[in-house]
């Protein structure tokens, strides 16, 4: 997919704090290989390899455009790569993702192989959104119904993979995992109006839209502002938005 690094930055600090709360989930060892999963510009993996002494890192992501950001704060200790995080290939003592593990298919099967890469007393720390039940992605999808966009997307409509947190804990439990904390939060961010939200969603949600709307790209987003605009009238509004984190160990 697209991704433009530019938008995405756009709501930094808001997008960091859920960041905050996953950090807080690791076991901070020294001396771990790790692997940051849809890693994007890579500010975030070194603020996790900083946290973590004498630690090798990598980010991994499958987007080159994000990736050349990354290169920036690369140092000793901290590289880079491209790749696909449901191929994921080694053995890792720390497997973590915040706000990318939602990009890949089938989280049965995604969770089952990285809990596969983890190392004897590995563990696996994730966040990822859970709220495509908000107006916003209900709008997006009934849009993409509609037409010319139903045709000029080949009837596409993004379905999140995301799990429930009783799916996720009793996933992790299936597969023999240990110290399980599973968890949901509404990060209440205050926004602008409506159209903040358009800018959010412009540099997530909507981006396989956009890869595939061709010549009808601003007439989709001419009506996602419109209907944004009448779901949530008024300045500035509450943008709540719910996140899952887990975190769970493989025994030794
Ligand atoms: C919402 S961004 C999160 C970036 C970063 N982790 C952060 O918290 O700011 C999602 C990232 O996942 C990456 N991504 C999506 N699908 C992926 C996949 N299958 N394998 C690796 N990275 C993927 C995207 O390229 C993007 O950089």
């Amino acid at each position: 997919m697209p991704w433009n690094p530019e938008q995405y930055h756009k709501f930094q600090a808001e997008r960091s704090a859920p960041f905050d709360d996953l950090l807080a989930l690791v076991d901070k060892r020294p001396r771990l290989k790790v692997i940051d999963l849809g890693c994007g510009t890579g500010e975030l993996t070194r603020r996790l390899a900083d946290s973590l002494p004498e630690s090798e890192v990598f980010g991994l992501d499958n987007s080159p455009q994000m990736l050349a950001k990354a290169d920036s704060v690369k140092r000793t200790g901290l590289a880079f790569k491209l790749g696909d995080q449901a191929t994921l290939s080694g053995s890792w003592d720390l497997i973590f993702s915040n706000a990318a593990l939602q990009w890949s298919e089938n989280h049965q099967r995604l969770i089952g192989h990285l809990y596969g890469r983890l190392a004897q007393g590995g563990q696996i720390a994730a966040q990822v959104p859970s709220n495509h039940t908000h107006i916003s992605h209900r709008l997006i999808g009934e849009t993409a119904r509609e037409e010319p966009f139903h045709s000029a997307l080949r009837g596409f409509t993004r379905v999140s993979p995301v799990l429930t947190i009783d799916e996720y804990a009793q996933l992790l439990f299936n597969l023999g995992a240990q110290n399980l904390t599973v968890f949901e939060k509404v990060y209440a961010h205050l926004l602008e109006n409506s159209a903040a939200v358009v800018e959010w969603v412009s540099g997530t949600a909507l981006v396989p839209y956009f890869e595939r709307l061709g010549n009808e790209k601003d007439a989709f987003l001419d009506i996602i502002q419109k209907k944004f605009r009448a779901a949530m009238p008024g300045s500035p509004i509450l943008y709540p938005f719910k996140r899952i984190l887990f975190s769970a160990q493989k025994p030794r």
